[in-house]
């Protein structure tokens, strides 16, 4: 056998091995041809000695030429081969990956964390009270008495004699002014619960934010100046507010604040029912009875609350038509935002 046959025999192996379709016919190959003993290529280095001294060289080097490729081609075939029958069954390791959605914040989170955000620069600070209250909280330490009519059993969702949900946070001022002494600079925002008939414009779930302040001579132009600027952050550098006289038991004098309606601008629409203006806060300052409810000396603090429904601030910004949209986990609503 010259070298040019010994070159046509390397064609035939490399072939060979790279049909090769597992690892066991892969190993019978090897031995076929490198195996120690019997191996076609092995035979022919040892005949090596044998040919002619003018032929040896070169048929030696084609030799040892077809013995290196034959064995770096079973390397790379075996490497191949393992690393295929390493993959579990059926996955296909090259298909694209399952695309992760990314989620929104629900409008009614979204408008508390950016009023949170906005009376924290002015230096309240955030608290919070339970939803299942006592009558106390929801209505004794606040002024409400028992013959007053926010009390009827049918106004209010009651879980056992004296225990209900809350329906306002406005518990929560009792309950911070009970622990701590003032100065009292704090906001609530939480849910509360009233058996209202469900429409458009009513759930009996919902959401309200409670703002109070306490301290030495704390007095109404606070409560003007903190909540215009409120108004100012929340709803744009454009809205105007107005205070109107209204009436809470908890806070004397009451006022409701009202914005320049943000569809017409204040010149009169269906939103704002041709009046140009949006009611949407009730505030005081804190009644002297509620002061002594919790141990303040009205003689020496005084000091503003206010209440807001969340659920309302947030359908007017983001222009949400019906409350109930808020609380029916339509992901069509999410994704607007
Ligand atoms: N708690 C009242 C309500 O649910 C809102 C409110 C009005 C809260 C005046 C206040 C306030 O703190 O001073 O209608």
């Amino acid at each position: 056998m010259g070298p040019a046959e010994v070159k046509a025999l390397q064609g035939d192996a490399l072939a060979r091995i790279d049909a090769a379709g597992d690892l066991a016919a892969l190993d019978a190959l090897r031995i076929e041809w490198i195996g120690r003993r019997g191996g076609r290529i092995t035979a022919l280095m040892k005949a090596i000695p044998s040919v002619a001294p003018e032929e040896r060289s070169a048929f030696g080097q084609a030799v040892n030429a077809l013995k290196a490729a034959v064995q770096d081609r079973l390397d790379a075939r075996k490497a191949a081969l393992e690393q295929s029958e390493a993959k579990l069954p059926g996955v296909d390791v090259t298909m694209p990956g399952r695309r992760l959605e990314l989620g929104r914040l629900h409008p009614i989170t979204r408008a508390t964390r950016e009023m949170v955000d906005i009376f924290g620069r002015l230096g309240f600070e955030v608290v919070e009270g339970p939803e299942v209250e006592d009558e106390w909280h929801n209505f004794v330490g606040l002024n409400i008495p028992a013959e007053h009519p926010a009390r009827d059993p049918l106004d209010n969702y009651y879980l056992k004699d004296h225990v209900l949900l809350r329906t306002q946070t406005s518990t929560v001022q009792i309950r911070v002014m009970e622990k701590r002494k003032p100065p009292v600079r704090v906001i609530a925002p939480g849910r509360v619960y009233r058996p209202d008939t469900v429409d458009a414009g009513h759930s009996n779930m919902f959401h309200q934010l409670e703002g109070l302040w306490v301290e030495e001579g704390v007095t109404f132009a606070d409560l003007k100046s903190v909540l215009a600027m409120f108004a100012r952050a929340f709803y744009g550098p454009s809205v105007r507010t107005r205070f109107q006289p209204g009436y809470f038991p908890f806070t004397e004098p009451s006022a409701e604040m009202y914005l320049s309606c943000l569809l017409c601008g204040g010149s009169g629409c269906a939103a704002c029912k041709r009046t140009g203006w949006i009611e949407i806060l009730g505030c005081g300052m804190v009644d002297p009875n509620v002061f002594e409810a919790v141990g303040y000396d009205p003689e020496k603090v005084t000091g503003f609350a206010f209440g807001m429904g969340i659920d309302r601030q947030a359908m007017l910004k983001y222009g949400i038509h019906d409350i109930r949209w808020l609380f029916e986990n339509d992901l069509r609503l999410l994704r607007q935002l």
